[in-house]
């Protein structure tokens, strides 16, 4: 259920930005259970990584571990030698009943997603990722100076917790 969510999330983002045009070295991080892949492989992309730290099968292009590990990030390297062109994060940490806690756990993962974009894209790349409309949005104002345009996704409006996902596109540095 999870991983046919994911699917239609990414599917429409997907119809509606074109994101993937054009983009030869492609990251994805949290790719567990599937959903994202799948529809990866659907649109024949096959110069792509998917990140996890949950082990997934039937993934030839999976890659096992944290991204802000550093054995994960040698071998990101030695797989793409060139810098990153896209990168699609639906990667989130485990959340619990507190919307206190998952605050600090989501802000804390964002910076993981931020640091790693730092390191990989490529000038002119693109990220889209996710986090929750009651993190900070102070962070997520900082990161985004680094691109020239941004774009909001919401699928559920109106409601005190939900998803958000930031498309950032053509990377300043
Ligand atoms: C919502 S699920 C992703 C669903 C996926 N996009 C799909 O289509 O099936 C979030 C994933 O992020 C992963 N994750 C969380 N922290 C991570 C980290 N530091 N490095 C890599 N993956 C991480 C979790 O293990 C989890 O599988």
């Amino acid at each position: 259920m999870k991983e046919i969510n994911s699917y239609y999330k990414i599917k429409k983002i997907n119809n509606k930005f074109n994101i993937f045009k054009n983009k030869k070295r492609i990251a994805e991080l949290g790719c567990y259970p599937g959903g994202w892949t799948k529809y990866l492989k659907e649109l024949n992309i096959k110069n792509f990584i998917s990140i996890d730290i949950k082990k997934t099968k039937y993934n030839k292009n999976y890659l096992m571990g944290s991204i802000n590990n550093n054995l994960t990030k040698k071998k990101i390297k030695k797989i793409f030698i060139k810098k990153i062109c896209l990168i699609i994060s639906d990667s989130c940490p485990k959340l619990t009943n507190s919307k206190y806690i998952n605050k600090i756990f989501l802000e804390r993962h964002l910076k993981k997603i931020f640091f790693f974009t730092y390191e990989f894209l490529k000038k002119g790349g693109s990220i889209i990722y996710k986090t929750m409309n009651y993190v900070n949005y102070s962070m997520i104002k900082k990161f985004l100076r680094n691109f020239q345009y941004t774009k909001k996704i919401e699928f559920v409006k109106k409601k005190r917790s939900s998803e958000i996902y930031y498309y950032h596109y053509n990377f300043l540095k």
